[in-house]
C-alpha cells in the first residue's frame, strides 16, 4: 500500500480514494526485472487516469527497482490455462520481444515463460523439486529411466527432473502449442538434449505412451482425474509410481490442520484434536506425519495368474481400451475395501496433522485407479503431499501411489 500510496503522491495527484485504495496490491512477485501484481489489483479506472500522467508507472518502477510492470490475471477456464495477464508498462529501452516474458531460477534451473499466454504458480516451488532426490538415486542404480509428464506445461516438473538427475527420459506431453515452444525453450535454456525429452503435443489420453514409465507426474489442478485412466496405462508391466495432483475441500470444522491458511480466523476450532472418525477412515495424526496404522490399498486378483498376465498385455496393447472392457476379475478374489490391509505400512503425510477429507480422498483415489489398473496389480497411497492453500479450505495435494503387479 505505502508503496503505491507514495507513487500517487510523486505524481501529484489528490488523497488516495477508497475505491481504489481496495485494488493497491498487497504483495507482488518479482522475476528478474519484472513485478507481476495479483489478480484484482490495480483495475479501477483511476489507474488509469493517474497513470496518464506519465509518472505514476515510472515511480513505481524505480521504487521496486524493476522495469517492468504486470498484472495477473486468473488462468483461464480454457483446459490449455492460457494466462491473460496484462502488461502494464515497461521501460523505455526494455526489448519489446520479451516485454511479456519471464524467467524464474530454481536450483539452478531456469524457467522462462510468456506471463500473456502461459501459467507459472510460485507456489509450487518446494513440489517442482520434491521428486528430484528419489529419481537421481533410482537413476542411478538404473531401477528408474523414464518418467511420463502428462501435463508438461512450460516444463514445470521436467525440467528439473533433467536438469537434477540422471534420468534417461522425461516424455512430456501437452496439449497446448504456446507451453511447448516455451518448453523446448527451457530445454535449450538449460542445456538438456532433446534425446532425453520427447515432447507430445496433444491429449494426453490419446497420445500418452502405454507400458513405459516408472513415474507418472499428474499436476493438473483442480483435478487431474480425466486422465487417470491414460497414467495407469503409461506404468510399465513391472508397475511404477503415479503422482497424482488434486484439490481438496478441507472444512475447516473437520479438523483445525487448516490453522495457516492466511485467511483463517483463528477461532478455537484451530486447537481441536485432529483424532476423529470419519465415515470411512479413522484418523490420528502423529509427529513423523505417518497416520493410524493404515494402509490405502486396493486389491485385485484374478485367481489364474496365466489369467491375469494375459489381460494385462492385453490392457497395455490396447492404449484407448477403458479397463472395464477386460474379462471381469473372480469376485471372490477381489477386494475393494482400503481398510482391508490396515496392518501394512500407514501412508504418509508432509502434515503431521492431516485433513480427513484428504485421507477419504486418498482412500477413494486408491479404489478408482484400481478400477484402471489391470487385474492382479495393487494400489497404494504411500504419502500425501500437502503443497499450498489454492483457495480458503481447499488444498492442493500430491498424492503418491505406487501401483504394482501382485506377487
Ligand atoms: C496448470 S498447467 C500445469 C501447472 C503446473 N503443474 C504447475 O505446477 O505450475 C496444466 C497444463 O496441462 C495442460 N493440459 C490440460 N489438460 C490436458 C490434456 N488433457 N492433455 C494435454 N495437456 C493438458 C494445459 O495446457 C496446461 O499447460
Amino acid at each position: 500500500h505505502s508503496l503505491l500510496a507514495a507513487a500517487a503522491e510523486a505524481t501529484g495527484c489528490a488523497a488516495p480514494q477508497p475505491a481504489w485504495l481496495a485494488q493497491l496490491p498487497r504483495s507482488y512477485s518479482r522475476y528478474g526485472d519484472l513485478a507481476l501484481f495479483p489478480e484484482g489489483t490495480l483495475d479501477h479506472p483511476s489507474f488509469a487516469e493517474l497513470a496518464a500522467s506519465g509518472r505514476l508507472w515510472p515511480t513505481v518502477c524505480g521504487l521496486l527497482k524493476v522495469r517492468r510492470l504486470a498484472v495477473v490475471r486468473r488462468v483461464a477456464r480454457d483446459g490449455v490455462r492460457s494466462s491473460r495477464s496484462r502488461l502494464l508498462y515497461t521501460e523505455p529501452g526494455c526489448d519489446p520481444a520479451s516485454a511479456t516474458v519471464a524467467t524464474c531460477v530454481e536450483h539452478g534451473v531456469s524457467l522462462s515463460w510468456d506471463i500473456a499466454d502461459c501459467m507459472f504458480s510460485r507456489g509450487n516451488a518446494a513440489e517442482r523439486h520434491r521428486l528430484v532426490p528419489l529419481v537421481a538415486a533410482a537413476a542411478a542404480d538404473g531401477s528408474e529411466s523414464c518418467i511420463v509428464d502428462l501435463f508438461a506445461g512450460i516444463g514445470y516438473f521436467t525440467l528439473p527432473l533433467l536438469a537434477r538427475t540422471g534420468i534417461a527420459q522425461v516424455i512430456a506431453i501437452d496439449w497446448n502449442p504456446a507451453a511447448l515452444r516455451w518448453l523446448r525453450r527451457n530445454l535449450q535454456n538449460n542445456r538438456i538434449g532433446e534425446s532425453r525429452c520427447r515432447v507430445l503435443q496433444g491429449d494426453n489420453r490419446l497420445v500418452a505412451p502405454a507400458g513405459l514409465a516408472d513415474r507418472v507426474l499428474l499436476g493438473l489442478v483442480p483435478s487431474s482425474r480425466l486422465s487417470w485412466p491414460a497414467a495407469c496405462r503409461c506404468l510399465r508391466p513391472a508397475g511404477g509410481w503415479l503422482h497424482v495432483h488434486e484439490n481438496c475441500d478441507s472444512p475447516r470444522e473437520a479438523t483445525g490442520c487448516n490453522k495457516d491458511h492466511p485467511n483463517a480466523d483463528g477461532s478455537d476450532k484451530d486447537s481441536e484434536d485432529a483424532s476423529r472418525t470419519d465415515k470411512d477412515l479413522s484418523v490420528r495424526g502423529s509427529s513423523d506425519g505417518a497416520f493410524g496404522g493404515l494402509a490405502i490399498t486396493s486389491n485385485c486378483f484374478y485367481k489364474d495368474r496365466a489369467a491375469t498376465a494375459a489381460a494385462h498385455a492385453a490392457f497395455l496393447n490396447s492404449p484407448h481400451a477403458p479397463a472395464a472392457e477386460l474379462p471381469p476379475p473372480d469376485a471372490a478374489d477381489c477386494d475393494e475395501d482400503p481398510l482391508a490391509e490396515a496392518a501394512e505400512t500407514p501412508p504418509v503425510c508432509s502434515r503431521s496433522r492431516p485433513h480427513p477429507a484428504w485421507l477419504s480422498m486418498a482412500a477413494s483415489m486408491a479404489r478408482e485407479l484400481r478400477r484402471h489398473m489391470p487385474p492382479g496389480w495393487r494400489v497404494r497411497v504411500a504419502r500425501i503431499q500437502f503443497v499450498k492453500w489454492y483457495a480458503p479450505r481447499v488444498a492442493h495435494l500430491v498424492f503418491d501411489v505406487e501401483c504394482r503387479p501382485a506377487g
